[in-house]
């Protein structure tokens, strides 16, 4: 059986005064209680104010109309059969977490009427009922509930403002690192271009390198450092003098000095750009040689930074397959014979087997499109995925 009842104040403006109630026009209440004189007693009290009263006899009712119509809050009775008030309550809270909840408790109930609130409700009105007592209570849980939303509103929006400021910031960030990746970029170019007989070089090894940390795998977290590194392992050699750069003979012993200088001048010169802090290390460390034959520290296998290690390989490729003043390209066979046997002598075994395992037309392949792919699109790609896209090699080479 429903016994819903509906009420609804003429006069709004005459009950300002009493109840000073500013979140609506009209504010539209549940009453939830068996006992139906209790349930006329608060219809009848609320009907003078701006309230739209519903009246429900249980707990399972009340939570039916609940789901079809709005309601601004909730008067329960705590003892009704069925569904009791307290449990009403823990639906209501789940639910609509919105919606203000006053339990009805017995003069006796007090204890009970406290452990209502703590499970929110949000305040409890003793029987029998004082008509000032039951407008207050009401007037305030509506403002309370009303100022919840506004602080709930207000997070959100400051939660939008921290995101949105973010993003902004991020936005920022990587503009500056572009502008520095451009400028790094032109520097790289600007080496291949000075250093005319290995024109290219730069690029082919910066290329040459992703391919094999592909292939290597588990590199994710180094591949901008090693793209970096490989690309600019040279920018010490801008500061190398032409006679010695150029020299279209054999370097003298004093030349071969200054020429090894390149390395640490290229890392004085890009270690303070925290972005390239692992870029640095290679460019320091990339004529190290796995048993410690190499300059300048001498650093031998695991000392080596792991990058580098990979570059050595990719630079020997290059070295022995492009055209020099001296000789024309060898076969890329012959760079395999020795880097095959320079595995665990003078490069990394793990590098060296990489290398091994790229099909022999992959190198060419990536030698000959090097020319479609910028180093600033590599490293805006980040994943060694997204690399292998923009790399030109098949997609078996990975194996
Ligand atoms: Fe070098």
């Amino acid at each position: 059986m429903t016994a819903t009842h509906q009420t609804v104040a003429p006069e709004i403006a005459s009950q300002a005064p009493r109840d000073n109630l500013t979140l609506s026009p009209v504010v539209r209440v549940l009453i939830v209680d068996d006992d139906p004189a209790l349930r006329k007693i608060l219809s009848v009290m609320l009907s003078a104010g701006a309230f739209l009263c519903r009246t429900s006899t249980t707990g399972e009712e009340a939570l039916a109309l609940l789901e079809r119509h709005a309601f601004d809050i909730v008067i329960s009775d705590l003892h009704m059969p069925g569904i009791s008030g307290m449990d009403l309550l823990i639906e209501v809270r789940q639910r609509y977490p919105n919606l203000a909840f006053l339990m009805v408790t017995g003069e006796d109930e007090t204890r009970i009427g406290v452990r209502a609130m703590q499970l929110g409700a949000d305040d409890y009105l003793l029987k029998p009922f004082d008509v000032d007592v039951v407008l207050g209570s009401l007037h305030r849980a509506l403002q309370k509930k009303k100022l919840e939303r506004e602080v709930h509103e207000y997070r959100l929006h400051l939660e939008e403002m921290v995101s949105e400021r973010t993003q902004q910031l991020q936005t920022a960030l990587r503009q500056t690192e572009r502008s520095y990746e451009d400028t790094l970029e032109a520097l790289g170019a600007a080496i291949d271009l000075r250093d005319g007989p290995t024109a290219g070089h730069s690029r082919r090894v910066f290329l040459y390198s992703m391919e094999l940390a592909k292939t290597i795998g588990g590199l994710d977290h180094q591949m901008r450092s090693i793209a970096m590194g490989a690309w600019l392992h040279d920018i010490g050699k801008l500061a190398t003098p032409d006679r010695i750069l150029l020299k279209p003979g054999p370097l003298t012993d004093p030349e071969w000095e200054i020429m090894r200088r390149h390395a640490r001048i290229g890392y004085d010169l890009v270690k303070s750009i925290s972005f390239l802090a692992g870029a640095a290390e290679i460019v320091l460390t990339h004529h190290e040689r796995f048993d410690g034959s190499g300059y300048p520290q001498g650093l031998r296998a695991e000392e080596i930074p792991f990058g580098a290690r990979i570059f050595a390989v990719a630079d020997t490729l290059d070295a022995m397959t492009s055209d020099r003043p001296y000789r024309a390209a060898l076969p890329l066979q012959a760079a395999r014979d020795v880097i095959e046997r320079g595995a665990g002598i003078l490069f990394d075994p793990l590098a060296a087997a990489a290398f091994l395992r790229v099909p022999k037309e992959t190198w060419s392949i990536i030698a000959r499109g090097t020319a479609a792919v910028e180093p600033s699109a590599v490293l805006a790609a980040g994943t060694i995925r997204v690399l292998g896209a923009l790399l030109v090699s098949p997609p078996d080479s990975a194996q």
